[in-house]
C-alpha cells in the first residue's frame, strides 16, 4: 500500500507579541511564575477581526508553495480547531473560500490538542486508500478573544496563545517513508477536567448574561491544571513508544520528537521519562505558549526552517489535550 508524506509545512503567528510582563498588568501573575511554571516567556495574540481560518489561510498558502502546488491542486481539507471562527459552518469551508477554490470536501475536528494529529492520521487514510491525491491539514487557534484575562482565570489564560500552522500531504510510493502510522486515544471521562461549557445547547438560551459576567464565568475554560499534568507526562511516553514499537524502531532511532507544546515541564519529564537527548526534543513554547492544534505544525514549520530535520530523519509527533485525548504519528522524512 502506498504511503502519504508532507510535502509542505507553513505557519502563521500574529505579529502582537504579549509577554508575561504584559499579562502581569492584567492580571495578579508574574514572569517569573509563569516562566518557572511553564517555560512560556511570550505568546501572540491575533487582531481583532481575524479568525482561525484567517490565519490558516496564510499557514496553507505558505504549505501549498513549499509543496509546489496550486490551492485548486487540494482534494480536501481538514481543520483542526477548538476555536473555530463561527459556531458554524467549519472553518474549513471558511478557508476554502479564502483560498479562493470550491468543491472539494471541507471539515473541521474538534480535538483540541490533538486535533492536529487526527487531523493528519484522516488525511493519511484518505491518501493510502487512494480516495485523494493531496490534502490540507490546518491547526489554526485564537485563544485571546476566549479566555477570562482577569486573576480569576490567571491558570488557563496564561498558557494559551494564537496562531497557525499547515501541512499538504500528498502520496509517497515508497513504504519505508512518509508517515509509518499514526495513533489515536481518548478517554472521555476526563471531559470536565479541561472544558468549556458554555454556550452549551443544553442551556435554553445557550448563554445568558449571568453565564458571562456571573462569579462562575462559564463562558470560560476551565481546567484542573494538575490532573492534566499528570495524565499528560503518563500518555506522552505511552503514545510514542506506541508509535516507535509498531514499526519496530527503538528511542534511540528517533531523530526528532516534536510534542505538542502543552507547557516546557512537561515535555522535559517526557524526554527523562524516554532518556532522550536534548536534541532529539523540539520546544518553542517559550515564544508561543500553548496553541493547541496549531502548536505541532507551527514547531515542525520552524525546526524544518532550523534545519533539525534531514533527509531520511524519523520524525515523532505526540499530543495530549482536553477530551482527554492522546495521539501520535511516526514518520521517515
Ligand atoms: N500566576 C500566579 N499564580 C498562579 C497562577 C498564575 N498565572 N495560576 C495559579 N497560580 C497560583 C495558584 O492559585 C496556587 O496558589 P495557592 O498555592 O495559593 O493555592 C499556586 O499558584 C500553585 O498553583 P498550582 O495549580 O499548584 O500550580 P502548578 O505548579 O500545578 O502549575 C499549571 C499550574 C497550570 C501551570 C500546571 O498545572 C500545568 O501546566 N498543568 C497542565 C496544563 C496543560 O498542559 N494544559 C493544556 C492541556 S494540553
Amino acid at each position: 500500500m502506498r504511503h502519504s508524506r508532507i510535502l509542505g509545512v507553513g505557519r502563521h503567528l500574529p505579529e502582537r507579541v504579549v509577554t508575561n510582563a504584559v499579562l502581569g498588568t492584567m492580571m495578579d501573575t508574574t514572569d517569573e511564575w509563569i516562566q518557572q511554571r511553564t517555560g512560556i516567556r511570550m505568546r501572540r495574540y491575533s487582531d481583532d477581526g481575524v479568525g482561525a481560518a484567517d490565519m490558516g489561510a496564510d499557514a496553507a498558502q505558505q504549505a501549498l508553495r513549499a509543496a509546489g502546488l496550486a490551492a485548486g491542486d487540494l482534494d480536501c481539507i481538514i481543520f483542526a480547531t477548538l476555536s473555530p471562527d463561527v459556531d458554524m459552518p467549519a472553518s474549513a469551508c471558511l478557508l476554502q473560500h479564502r483560498l479562493g477554490i470550491g468543491g472539494m470536501p471541507a471539515f473541521d475536528v474538534r480535538n483540541q490538542c490533538s486535533g492536529f494529529i487526527y487531523g493528519l492520521a484522516i488525511a493519511d487514510m484518505f491518501i493510502k486508500a487512494g480516495t485523494y491525491e493531496h490534502v490540507l491539514v490546518v491547526g489554526a487557534e485564537v485563544h485571546s478573544t476566549g479566555i477570562d484575562l482577569t486573576t480569576r482565570g490567571r491558570e488557563v489564560a496564561v498558557i494559551f496563545g494564537d496562531g497557525a500552522g499547515a501541512v499538504v500531504l500528498g502520496p509517497e510510493p515508497d513504504e519505508r517513508r512518509g508517515i509509518l502510522s499514526t495513533h489515536l486515544h481518548a478517554e472521555g471521562r476526563f471531559a470536565e477536567k479541561l472544558w468549556l461549557e458554555c454556550p452549551s445547547t443544553r442551556l435554553r438560551p445557550r448563554v445568558t448574561e449571568e453565564l458571562i459576567t456571573g462569579d462562575e464565568a462559564r463562558i470560560f475554560p476551565k481546567m484542573d491544571g494538575r490532573y492534566v499534568f499528570r495524565h499528560a507526562v503518563t500518555r506522552f511516553p505511552e503514545v510514542i513508544r506506541e508509535a516507535l514499537d509498531a514499526n519496530g524502531l527503538a528511542l534511540t532511532d528517533l531523530s526528532l520528537l516534536i510534542p505538542h507544546q502543552a507547557n516546557l515541564r512537561i515535555s522535559q519529564m517526557v524526554a527523562q521519562a524516554l532518556e532522550l537527548a536534548e536534541d532529539q526534543v523540539f520546544n518553542n513554547i517559550d515564544r508561543y505558549g500553548n496553541t493547541t492544534a496549531a502548536s505541532i505544525p507551527i514547531a515542525l514549520s520552524e525546526a524544518l526552517d532550523a534545519g533539525r530535520i534531514h533527509d531520511g530523519a524519523v520524525v515523532c509527533l505526540a499530543s495530549f489535550g482536553a477530551g482527554f485525548t492522546w495521539a501520535s504519528a511516526l514518520m521517515r522524512w
